[in-house]
């Protein structure tokens, strides 16, 4: 991937975090997910009051890819956490959101590459890696 398209897709994944509601964790996280037509959807956590029930950065951005009407083309995606919490290292999508990837990436074959944002460092991760094995669509048919 172009060291180009990887700035801009980290920026939207930047920009997506403003809109979080993360009242309770105060961990703003956004997500933004890249098409083989150039096109980026992006997400951000929202929490609710009944904890649990909170839906995350990625799964939110799957949630629109695929309410849109996108079945498939995931390219690349780039995750990226608050600065100044934690110890600044990458965050990785959590093991839903890994398997939520999944169930749209296996729609159309691909293998994105996963952009894990840290302070000082994006770890680049397939997410073949991420989430070997996986159980998706082609299972159920
Ligand atoms: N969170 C995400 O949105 N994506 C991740 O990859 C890790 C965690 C959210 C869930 C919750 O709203 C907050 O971050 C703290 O866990």
């Amino acid at each position: 991937m172009e060291q180009q398209h990887e700035a801009e897709l980290i920026a939207a994944a930047r920009k997506a975090a403003v809109q979080a509601y993360a009242p309770y964790s105060d961990y703003p996280v956004g997500a933004a997910l890249l098409f083989e037509d150039g096109a980026i959807i992006t997400g951000a956590n929202v929490e609710n009051a009944s904890y649990g029930l909170s839906l995350c950065a990625e799964t939110n951005a799957v949630s629109k890819a695929l309410g849109e009407g996108r079945r498939g083309g995931l390219v690349a995606v780039a995750v990226i956490g608050p600065e100044g919490k934690g110890d600044g290292a990458p965050i990785t999508p959590c093991g839903r959101c890994r398997q939520v990837l999944n169930e749209l990436a296996a729609l159309g074959a691909t293998d994105p590459l996963i952009l894990c944002v840290g302070t000082i460092e994006v770890r680049r991760m397939t997410l073949s890696a991420l989430l070997p094995h996986a159980f998706g669509p082609a299972h159920l048919h």
